[in-house]
């Protein structure tokens, strides 16, 4: 049997007034997604032939939003949000060729997974149902519609908690809003609604009783896992769901191979990658395009964003975005990584150490208190500590050039644009506006004098003169023996 077709229909249009945010609901965060996206990325393995979300409260948001995350997605107004029946009629008019199944999902259900989808449409299609309810059993189904099922344990139709009895209420088999639908039977059903209900709201569950009453038959789904059915509603389930994601990232990635000293301080987001051997220290976080490569050691105390780590290097206690980490690399501790900053296969950025847009070449090394930014180092250098890239004049910023095998003194200054050509040192405390050829020293600080007895006569009587006073008395001493 072929596969029917599939189009999705996504419930968006709701408040989310306990969230108490300016932000629509569905666009709250978790590990690396939208909530919505979340359920989109679960809805895409369906690949259905279109996918309309129905957007009402913060109606543009969620729609730029969307079109810069799901292009593929397309939206419908819903002006007024009469109830789920409503919403999905709205939904099923924009969408006049769509036949086989509709799939009803809504935004807030970030831990749906596909296979959970898979399992509803082929439950549904292989049963030729009018309808098919994604359920579970819980154990606290306040606030949720309850499944009533007859003698015979068939599904016979959906009450919500306010128009439940006290009987009705006791029953902990839910209807967590999923649904799979044919199309044309949906399309029919949907016409028949009323607001006879304590909400005087459309109810989609309604459609389901409508389908009973033509003759078609309802099937159920149980959700394999419970948590695809919770729905965000404030910010406590915000942060509760974003925890049970947390360990579902996290047990995927220790079975494939991947060390996490403590798993409950390491988030990693979903659309992030951690290879084989990987060692993950506490308090982590891994966002957003991060990959790291085989055999690293991340952490602890450490956020990378966009960063890509190669094999075998080491991140402890950084702060890195959108940097390039080369294999066996060493970054930190206290180190922070900007965009741009590409570190070779060995190179070192040690303490106190900030690099942006700058590439430190292999097995090069800024080990302390530097700041490189807009610079070149080639392969080999050594900067000496507390040399600081001056990239910027006030106006515009400038690139510095620090070749290999470089060897740059503590406590300088590299004004750019300047070059400090391959083979070339850089006198400590230099502050070094001119091009340093290759093979030479460069010295560009003040030489030193010593203006002998200052101590005695400018600070008499204080310890340091009295310590200057011992030591001619001892150096008197010696040259007597
Ligand atoms: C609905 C179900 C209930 C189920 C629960 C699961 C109905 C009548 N009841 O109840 O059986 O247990 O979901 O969470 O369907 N929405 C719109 N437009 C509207 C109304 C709602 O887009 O006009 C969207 C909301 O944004 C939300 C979803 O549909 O994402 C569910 O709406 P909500 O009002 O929360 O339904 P519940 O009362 O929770
Ligand atoms: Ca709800």
């Amino acid at each position: 049997m072929t596969q029917p077709q599939r189009t999705v229909i996504l419930l968006a249009a709701g408040e989310g007034k306990r969230m108490k945010s300016a932000l629509p609901k569905v666009l709250h965060e978790i590990l690396g997604r939208s909530l919505v996206g979340h359920v989109l990325a679960a809805a895409a393995p369906l690949e259905p032939a279109e996918t309309m979300v129905v957007v009402g409260h913060g109606a543009d948001q969620v729609t730029a939003h969307l079109a810069e995350t799901t292009p593929g997605a397309r939206t419908v107004l819903q002006e007024q949000q009469l109830g789920t029946g409503h919403a999905t009629r709205v939904a099923l008019d924009a969408l006049p060729e769509a036949t086989g199944t509709v799939v009803v999902l809504y935004g807030d259900t970030p831990l749906l997974q596909a296979s959970t989808l898979r399992g509803l449409c082929e439950a549904h299609e292989d049963g030729g149902h009018a309808a098919t309810v994604l359920t579970a059993s819980v154990d606290d189904p306040t606030g949720l519609g309850r499944i009533i099922r007859d003698a015979d344990g068939a599904f016979a139709r959906i009450v919500e908690q306010k128009d439940a009895t006290p009987a009705q209420l006791a029953l902990t088999e839910i209807n967590s809003g999923m649904y799979a639908f044919d199309a044309a039977r949906l399309r029919v059903a949907l016409k028949g609604l009323t607001t006879d209900n304590s909400q005087g709201e459309e109810y989609l569950t309604q459609a389901l009783t409508l389908m009973l009453d033509a003759g078609h038959t309802v099937g159920t789904h149980t959700a394999p896992d419970i948590a695809d059915t919770l729905g965000c509603n404030d910010r406590e389930q915000l942060a509760w769901l974003r925890g049970l994601m947390q360990k579902r990232v996290n047990s995927a990635l220790m079975r494939t191979g991947v060390t996490m000293d403590d798993p409950a301080t390491t988030w990693v987001d979903v659309t992030a990658t951690v290879g084989v051997d990987a060692t993950i220290r506490p308090n982590v976080q891994v966002k957003g395009a991060t990959r790291i490569g085989e055999g690293a050691e991340i952490g602890p105390d450490s956020t990378l964003v966009d960063t890509v780590v190669g094999a075998g290097a080491s991140v402890v206690r950084a702060h890195t975005l959108g940097a390039t980490v080369g294999a066996k690399a060493t970054v930190g501790p206290f180190a922070y990584l900007r965009p741009d900053a590409e570190l070779a296969d060995g190179a070192k950025v040690g303490t106190f150490v900030e690099v942006k847009n700058s590439t430190v070449g292999a097995g090069s090394k800024v080990p302390h208190l530097s700041y490189v930014g807009d610079a070149t180092i080639g392969a080999g250098a050594n900067i000496g500590a507390g040399t600081i890239v001056a990239n910027y004049d006030g106006v515009a910023k400038h690139r510095t050039q620090v070749g290999d095998a470089v060897f740059v003194g503590s406590d300088s200054v590299l004004i750019a644009p300047v070059s400090i050509a391959d083979g070339s040192y850089v006198a400590a405390g230099s502050a070094v506006d001119q091009n340093v050829p290759s093979g030479a020293l460069g010295v560009a600080r003040g030489r030193q004098r010593n203006i002998e007895g200052w101590v005695e006569r400018k600070r008499p009587g204080t310890k340091t003169a009295k310590a200057a006073e011992r030591a001619a008395d001892g150096a008197a001493e010696q040259r007597s023996e």
